[in-house]
């Protein structure tokens, strides 16, 4: 399903062999948690055991949007969905397409969508259709579906906000950000790693096939990742020029999908300045670039 930071692949979160397939098409570990997605803000009681009124804060500021919550789970987040953890994470996706599919989806009956972004694991996430069909195409069945939405508004994934304990931690950064956050909440943001598993964060992932280099001199052949402010050098093949940061995070993950269309052997990336979005980008970057 299309969602307004990247397409996820969805199963019904309370169905254990329907998100056993996701692990499967994803190939991705079964430890690793999964985002349970609705429409209905308040399906976070059925999922979640504990909401402290900051969680309440951000969801009422920020959903339906690019922001997840962690929060103390009830027994209908399943161990095949929290990765046997006590935590679940929630999401109210900002994309008129998901949100249409999980509020039929809950007029049957249903709870919930788990929905991992829908790329092999490791790899970078999709922002389209064409790149689901790309990255999954091989492993999926005929009665599988790609809901067509567009290209995804934010690019990047969803912030994940620990809500565990007495202030929000941040575990991902994204869209919605740290002082973003606080001016929803009246509380300071920290960013103490966390002993929480967030398979994002990973060293390596978000990785094409291309090397991505950060911040280096661009070489004839090479392909550039940079704001439009920076000069194309003769014989480098410009991926993206976008004009802000808002462009850099919607267009970053169909550059890297487009240096490994384009067989390019390395990519330099000139990191844009900044905090907040900038700041996901450069992790998001970072990532890659392992
Ligand atoms: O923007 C997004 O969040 C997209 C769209 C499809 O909603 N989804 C997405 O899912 O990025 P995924 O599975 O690729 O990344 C979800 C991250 C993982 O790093 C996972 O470890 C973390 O969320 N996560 C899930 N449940 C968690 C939990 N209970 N505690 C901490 N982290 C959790
Ligand atoms: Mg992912």
């Amino acid at each position: 399903m299309p969602t307004e930071t990247v397409y996820g692949l969805a199963a019904d979160a309370t169905n254990p062999s329907a998100v056993a397939r996701i692990y499967a098409v994803k190939g991705r570990p079964a430890d690793h948690p999964l985002i349970v997605h609705f429409s209905d803000p308040k399906l976070i009681n059925s999922w979640a055991a504990e909401v402290p009124d900051y969680a309440m804060d951000l969801a009422k500021a920020f959903w339906p949007g690019p922001m997840t919550l962690v929060l103390r789970r009830t027994d209908l987040a399943g161990d095949f969905i929290t990765g046997g953890q006590d935590t679940v994470a929630v999401r109210v996706p900002g994309h008129p397409v998901a949100l249409k599919l999980l509020s039929e989806f809950e007029q049957l009956g249903g709870l919930g969508v788990a929905a991992p972004s829908a790329n092999r694991f490791g790899k970078v996430s999709p922002t389209n259709s064409s790149a689901v069909q790309a990255e999954l195409g091989d492993y999926l069945d005929a009665e599988d579906m790609i809901l067509e939405g567009g290209d995804s508004e934010v690019g990047i994934e969803s912030t994940i906000i620990d809500c565990t304990s007495e202030s929000p931690k941040l575990l991902r950064l994204g869209a919605i950000t740290a002082e973003m956050i606080t001016q929803a909440t009246g509380l300071s943001v920290s960013r103490a790693p966390s002993t929480i598993r967030v398979s994002g964060s990973l060293a390596s992932h978000y990785a094409p096939n291309a090397k991505v280099v950060l911040d280096q001199v661009v070489l004839p052949g090479e392909g550039l990742i940079a704001l439009e402010s920076e000069p194309t050098p003769d014989s480098v093949i410009r991926l993206i020029a976008p004009v802000d940061v808002q462009g850099y995070a919607q267009q970053l993950y169909f550059a890297l999908r487009q240096a490994d269309a384009l067989g390019l052997r390395r990519v330099v990336a000139i990191t844009p300045k900044g905090d907040g979005l900038a700041e996901a980008i450069r992790d998001r970057l970072q990532r890659a670039s392992y």
